[in-house]
């Protein structure tokens, strides 16, 4: 398999290198792209020397690439990954530019790997907080899901190397460069760009990347976004209202049960999941697993990834296993 790599030089393309050395992907060469501030740059990927190329419209062309795995912005994905199609080249996209796009599936592996069979060249990794949630709700789907609620915790290494050097630097005393606050001692309900309706363009991914992935085009859903001065691993809380009545202890033993969730929730301990506790891994962690008595069936989860492991790189490249595999 001929694997690119496109924003190599990112915080999710080195993760993606990381994640790729873990993996067993099959990989025969590697072909890394970034900007012409990177070209010429060295990396290292299983012992062997790889030189960072700048991206440009020819790089795909008569390369024999299988797969590019990109996360360099949305205008590059938007310019660049046709073009990669076009070659032949499988997309998996980590930006937002083509997710409700109704060619691309959005796809977590663990919650609706069919969906890849309909690509056109193009698949879509969902938004990081997005990806959390879906397999916790995939595990209530049998109680019917009438309403979801979303209010996310994120990490400043949502927004690449610029948030993570503004936490670094605002701990020193420093002003913000990127955020339009200092993030140290502060949550800013502040996630991407503000849209007319009041919501940010972050609260209206979660709305409608659920309601794709999950199939429900009309599941009601609302979410508040908040950056918070954590340097890694989005938390994120989610209260679901339910069709059907369920048992509180059974639903914690299929939440324990489902593919890639780790329940967490041992409260008498203080155990439950915790944003350090899940840097560096690849399942999402579920706790506070409990009843809303508000509505009449309702309940409420606290759940936490990391963002740039489960939240981007891991699951694109487990959407490549999916090929590998043969699917
Ligand atoms: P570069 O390092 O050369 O700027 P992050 O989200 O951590 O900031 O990373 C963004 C990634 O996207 C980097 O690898 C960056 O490359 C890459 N990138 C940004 N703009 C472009 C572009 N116009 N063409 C190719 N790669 C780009």
């Amino acid at each position: 398999m001929r694997v690119a790599i496109v924003g190599a030089t990112g915080l999710v393309g080195g993760t993606f290198l990381k994640v790729l050395e873990e993996r067993d992907l099959g990989i025969t060469d590697l072909l890394l792209f970034a900007s012409s501030r990177s070209a010429g740059k060295k990396v290292n990927f299983r012992g062997k020397e790889y030189t960072v190329e700048e991206l440009n419209e020819d790089s795909f062309k008569g390369r024999g690439i299988d797969i590019a795995l990109f996360s360099a912005g949305g205008g590059t994905s938007l310019k660049y990954a046709p073009l990669a199609a076009q070659e032949g080249v499988l997309v998996i996209d980590n930006s937002s530019a083509w997710r409700m796009h109704e060619d691309v599936p959005l796809v977590v592996p663990e919650v609706n790997p069919e969906a890849v069979l309909q690509h056109k060249g193009i698949i879509a990794n969902p938004n990081c907080s997005t990806i959390q949630c879906m397999a916790p709700l995939k595990a209530l789907e049998k109680y019917g899901i009438k309403r979801v609620i979303y209010s996310t915790y994120q990490a400043v290494s949502g927004t690449g190397y610029k948030g993570v050097q503004d936490l670094e630097e605002g701990l020193k005393g420093n002003p913000p460069k990127t955020y339009p606050h200092q993030i140290v001692n502060n949550c800013l309900p502040h996630i991407d760009v503000f849209l007319e309706d009041g919501y940010t363009k972050e609260e209206k991914k979660m709305v409608d990347e659920t309601r794709k992935i999950l199939g429900l085009p009309n599941l009601p859903v609302t979410a508040t976004c908040v950056r918070v001065p954590v340097m890694n691993s989005h938390s994120v809380f989610i209260n679901v209202e339910l069709e059907n009545d369920f048992d509180i202890e059974e639903v914690k033993r299929e939440l324990a049960q489902t593919n890639g969730v780790v329940l967490l929730d041992r409260v008498a301990e203080n155990i439950y999941p915790l944003a350090n506790d899940a840097t560096g891994k690849d399942e999402v962690f579920v706790g506070r697993v409990r009843r809303d008595n508000s509505v009449k069936y309702g309940i409420n989860l606290w759940t936490v990834a990391d963002n740039i492991r489960k939240g981007a790189a891991t699951n694109a490249v487990q959407i490549a296993e999916l090929f590998s595999k043969g699917m």
